[in-house]
């Protein structure tokens, strides 16, 4: 029998009583090995974006693949970006341990350029994210800290800058703030769009965590089609840009509740507001009748895409992004076979 942990099932749980037991007394951690120009850094971005046609409604929207990444999903950009970026100014010493917290993409992403980097990677994950995606982390080589949310992902990123504060060799990507954010989803992103969709771009519209990408892609669009819409797409639970209250919703990966900073200068014309159920439904026809096996935010993103695509008074090309895979939620309602949430049961997202 073997005796080799469960992934997943060693993960450090912050403000509740699991915890990992100590390692043997005399176990020592080796200095990780800096790799030069790892293969994976070359797999991110680039990807590929396709016109998706839809029967009946006969209307056509184009798609950023972004879970075509090598960890499947948009993050690899930000996490690619953020390190290299530290590497190159000589913010990360032999002994740095890279801190973020992350509701799972970016967490998986960062842990899979410190696999590719040869540097330690530590993730704070709220206990309400999915198994694959803890799994994931843990694959990597990466270590998982769990806490105790009560529904406010502010509560990790306010346990990062504590464990930081306290301990000088952890380095911060600080995703929600960090301008790099932006920036990469403007000149790459937003670039790779412009040269791989047919313009005009009429609208173009995605979900926010960050707003990174929404305010990145969106600047871009805008810089060369000023006539083009940008919309946040938004959980209608947790409609936060419209002035509602958040709530629970089942779009995993966006929207946790709060604007976010970076979203503040986005080029914003408006939100759409998606019900989870619709989300999930569009995400299941994205699976069986285009046999495309993205995330339900991604779903999401295209039920908002679609009724823009329907608009008669819409002019252009309607641009969205497939941000992630469906593999990161077998755990997750969306595989639960026609199922549609209730708000007293499941495992909602924030
Ligand atoms: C799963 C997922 N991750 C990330 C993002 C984008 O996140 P951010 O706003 O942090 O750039 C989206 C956007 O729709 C998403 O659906």
């Amino acid at each position: 029998m073997s005796s080799r942990r469960k992934p997943g099932s060693g993960a450090r749980t912050a403000l509740s009583v699991r915890r990992r037991p100590p390692p043997p007394a005399k176990q020592t951690v080796p200095a990780p090995i800096p790799r030069i120009d790892p293969a994976v850094l070359r797999l991110i971005g680039n990807t590929p974006a396709v016109p998706i046609h839809f029967q009946p409604e006969n209307v056509t929207v184009w798609a950023k693949c972004e879970f075509l990444n090598p960890s499947g999903s948009i993050k690899d950009r930000f996490a690619r970006e953020v390190v290299l970026d530290a590497e190159q100014h000589g913010l990360l010493k032999p002994d740095s341990i890279i801190l973020e917290c992350s509701s799972g993409n970016t967490g998986i992403a960062l842990s899979m350029i410190g696999a590719a980097l040869g540097r330690r990677v530590t993730i704070l994950m709220s206990e309400g994210a999915s198994q694959e995606r803890r799994q994931l982390i843990q694959q990597l080589g990466a270590e998982l800290i769990l806490f105790t949310s009560a529904g406010r992902y502010q509560t990790g990123i306010e346990m990062s800058r504590e464990m930081a504060a306290k301990d000088p060799r952890y380095f911060l990507p600080r995703q929600f703030e960090n301008p790099l954010n932006v920036a990469d989803h403007e000149h790459r992103t937003g670039e790779e769009i412009l040269r791989q969709v047919p313009g005009p771009i009429g609208c173009f519209v995605t979900g926010f965590g960050t707003g990174g990408t929404l305010a990145g892609v969106g600047k871009a669009i805008k810089a060369r089609y000023p006539k083009a819409q940008v919309y946040a797409m938004e959980p209608a639970e947790s409609a936060v840009l419209a002035g509602e209250c958040p709530c629970c919703h089942y779009i995993e990966g966006v929207a946790d509740g709060f604007i976010p900073p970076l979203l503040r200068d986005a080029p914003l014309d408006g939100e759409i507001k998606v019900p989870s159920a619709e989300a999930m439904a569009m995400t299941q026809r994205l699976h069986r009748e285009h046999g495309l096996l993205v995330g339900t935010s991604s779903g999401a993103n295209m039920a908002a895409a679609l009724r823009l695509a329907k608009r008669s008074r819409t002019r252009g090309t309607v641009v969205t992004l497939l941000c992630d895979r469906a593999e990161r939620y077998f755990s997750t309602r969306l595989f639960e076979v026609d199922s549609v949430p209730s708000s007293s049961s499941g495992k909602p997202t924030h």
